[in-house]
Order: C-alpha cells, then sequence, then structure tokens
C-alpha cells in the first residue's frame, strides 16, 4: 500500500510522523473521508470545501488544495483501487518543540497525509438495518469542524459496541442530533426530517446528497431538530455517512423501529442513492 506523506509517495511501512506531531500531541489537526466508486471520487469538491472550513476553524494556514486532490486521485490509482474505497485526508498544524498549546511559528510546515484502501460495502447491514443505543454528546461547541479530535465519538461507539449494538446517537438537550460518526434521519408524519446545519452536528456531504434526492423526488423533508421523544413514534429512522450510505436503523436502546424493519422511505432513498452513484460519469 502506497501512501502519501508530506509530498511524498511512499509504502505505508515507512511513513513516520514526529512523535512532536501537534496531531499527536493535541489533536490539532483536521480529516476528510471520501468514497471512491468505480475508482471516481464521490462529490470531491463539496468534501474540499468542508476541508478548507474546517481549516479556517481551527486557523490552519493551509491552502494547497490541488496538492490533496492530486494525492487522492494518485492514491486510488497506485494501489488499483477499482471498486469501492475509501480515502482518508489529514492535515495537523505541523511539528514544533518544545510542546506549547498556542500555535507555533507562522512559518511551521503543516502536516499532510492521505491514504487510500478498499473498503467492503455494508449491504448486509443495509439489508437488515442496525440496533442503536442514545448517548449524551460530550463533544465541544464545533461540530461543525471535522477535527481528529474524536475521543467522544471514539467512546460513543465502544460504548454502543459494548453494549451489543452498532452505534450510537449522540442527544444533546432532548435533541437526538446525529451518529458517532454519521448524520442522523427520522421520518415523522411521512417527512424525513435531520437536524439543521448548525454548530452541533457535521455538514455531512452524505446528508446533502440525501436532502436532494428527496428534493427532486417529492419526498417532503425539513431540516430541524428531532427530540429524543419523537424517536418512539417515529415512522423510521436511518444514519447517512460517506461509508454507511443510507443505514436504516431498526432500534434504539432495545425498542425496536418501524416494526423491526427497514422503513418504506428508507428503502427507497436508498434506491435513489445507489441509482445516483451509477448514474454519476
Ligand atoms: N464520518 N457526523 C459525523 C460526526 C461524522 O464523523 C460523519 C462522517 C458524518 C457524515 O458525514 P459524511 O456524509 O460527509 O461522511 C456526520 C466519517 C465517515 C468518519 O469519521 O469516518
Amino acid at each position: 500500500m502506497i501512501v502519501y506523506l508530506n509530498g511524498k509517495y511512499l509504502p505505508r511501512e515507512q511513513a513516520w510522523i514526529s512523535p512532536e506531531d501537534r496531531g499527536f500531541l493535541f489533536a490539532d489537526g483536521v480529516y476528510e473521508v471520501i468514497h471512491s466508486y468505480r475508482g471516481k471520487l464521490f462529490h470531491v469538491d463539496e468534501h474540499m470545501r468542508r476541508l478548507k472550513n474546517s481549516l479556517a476553524g481551527l486557523k490552519i494556514s493551509y491552502s494547497n488544495i490541488p496538492e490533496i486532490r492530486e494525492a487522492a486521485l494518485r492514491l486510488i490509482q497506485e494501489n488499483g483501487l477499482k471498486e469501492d474505497a475509501t480515502v482518508y485526508i489529514q492535515i495537523t498544524r505541523g511539528t514544533n518543540f518544545p510542546r506549547k498549546h498556542a500555535f507555533p511559528p507562522a512559518n511551521t510546515a503543516v502536516t499532510v497525509y492521505v491514504m487510500a484502501y478498499p473498503i467492503t460495502p455494508r449491504d448486509p447491514e443495509r439489508e437488515t438495518g442496525i440496533p442503536v443505543i442514545t448517548t449524551p454528546d460530550l463533544r465541544w461547541a464545533r461540530c461543525d469542524i471535522k477535527s481528529v479530535a474524536l475521543l467522544p465519538n471514539v467512546l460513543a461507539q465502544q460504548q454502543a459496541i459494548d453494549a451489543g449494538v452498532t452505534d450510537a446517537i449522540f442527544v444533546r438537550d432532548s435533541v437526538a442530533l446525529e451518529g458517532s460518526a454519521s448524520n442522523f434521519f427520522a421520518v415523522i408524519d411521512n417527512v424525513v426530517l435531520t437536524h439543521p446545519k448548525t454548530n452541533v452536528i457535521l455538514p455531512g456531504i452524505t446528508l446533502d446528497v440525501v436532502l436532494e434526492l428527496c428534493r427532486k423526488n417529492n419526498i417532503p423533508h425539513l431540516e430541524k431538530p428531532i427530540y429524543l421523544n419523537q424517536l418512539w413514534t417515529a415512522q423510521e429512522l436511518f444514519l447517512s455517512s460517506t461509508t454507511m450510505e443510507v443505514m436504516p436503523i431498526v432500534q434504539v436502546d432495545g425498542r425496536s423501529i418501524s416494526g423491526g424493519k427497514p422503513g418504506k422511505v428508507t428503502r427507497k432513498l436508498q434506491t435513489l442513492f445507489k441509482e445516483y452513484v451509477a448514474s454519476l460519469p
């Protein structure tokens, strides 16, 4: 496997970063995850726009987006990734010594890392749907930044696995916000609902695709908060992300949702999503 690190294409075993990298010391960095279908990057412009917003949000001076795009494409080719694959991009505020919280000198080089690897589509789970739990949202107030500081997300997903389910939904002020690494949707009164794109969720690229599919296919949809107490009577619940696409939820905190089966609207959106991906040049 070939990866990209600070201007070089290297075998993965030869890619090393300093223990003084601020990504390691402070989680002082941002990332992106892009799906590659048949060797083509899905909605790469949108991912690059979000990457720029994340960098700006953390005041990391880096604007060489063409470098990232080129590395992503070249890694797909070099690694022969002709089917489903994931491109992971991480940029940190670089390396400096001695350790100090405040920013390093302005001329400090950022660390740029890109890797691409095959993924197994989660088709079996997309057929059956997944069980989830709810968990208090312990994250900071800028969840719209795709920062590598993911400890609450890590703990939430592990809590789910320890509870014998697949994932966890963050709840803050009685509102079900998003999954540990995905956006969250409910179908209530035949309307597809998802949280407005504010500072308390990540503005998902897949979320936007789902909303656009609703728009084009006359499926009623609204961006508004989904309250925890609405989950028990919701017709359907589902998650969206780069790696999950449209993932039905069939159980929350041990209670069955939509009769324990993926709902009709969720199914329709899964089909529309697949058709959309297949239609891309
Ligand atoms: N996660 N919300 C959170 C907290 C996320 O981490 C993600 C993505 C999403 C969905 O965004 P998108 O549709 O752009 O993938 C929502 C990625 C896949 C990850 O951390 O691996």
